[in-house]
């Protein structure tokens, strides 16, 4: 019971806000916000320029392999993007390779394995990357 007036009493405030605001788009993006997992709403928060997957990337080791445009000790990411259809096959495919690590897909090189990155943060990077294709 105390529950309900609780989730009523919000309702009631989430309503007050949007007062004088015809429609409802200006409040869906604090709610889409406060939903997110709390692991990845700080950075979400801070830099609002920067996509989940970017900031994921700026905080894990891909920059010592990898860089956006050019070739490094791995392929550019706009290079992966051009090569794949972002699909939900291709980007858990994708995903475990990061984790798993591996070669063969562009030269004998292999990418070392992260295994500490979960599924969905490793999925959140490649959705990112694929989105790099112009
Ligand atoms: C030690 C260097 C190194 C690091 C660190 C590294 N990579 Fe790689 N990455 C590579 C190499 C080398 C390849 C090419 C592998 C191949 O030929 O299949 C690659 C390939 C990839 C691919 C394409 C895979 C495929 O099968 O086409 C993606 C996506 C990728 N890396 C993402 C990442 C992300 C995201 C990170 C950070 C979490 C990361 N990489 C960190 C070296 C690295």
């Amino acid at each position: 019971m105390k529950k309900t007036f609780i989730i009523f009493g919000l309702s009631l405030v989430i309503a007050a806000c949007g007062n004088g605001k015809s429609d409802n788009s200006s409040g869906a993006d604090s709610t889409a916000s406060a939903k997110k997992d709390s692991s990845s709403a700080p950075a979400a928060a801070a830099g609002m320029s920067s996509a989940p997957g970017a900031q994921l990337i700026a905080k894990a080791d891909c920059g010592t392999c990898h860089k956006e445009q050019e070739k490094l000790i791995g392929p550019a990411f706009v290079d992966v993007a051009k090569k794949y259809t972002s699909s939900p096959a291709v980007i858990d495919t994708l995903a475990n390779k990061i984790i798993k690590g591996g070669s063969g897909n562009w030269g004998t090189i292999p990418m070392g394995p992260h295994a500490s990155l979960s599924m969905d943060d490793a999925r959140t990077m490649v959705q990112y990357i694929l989105s790099l294709k112009k």
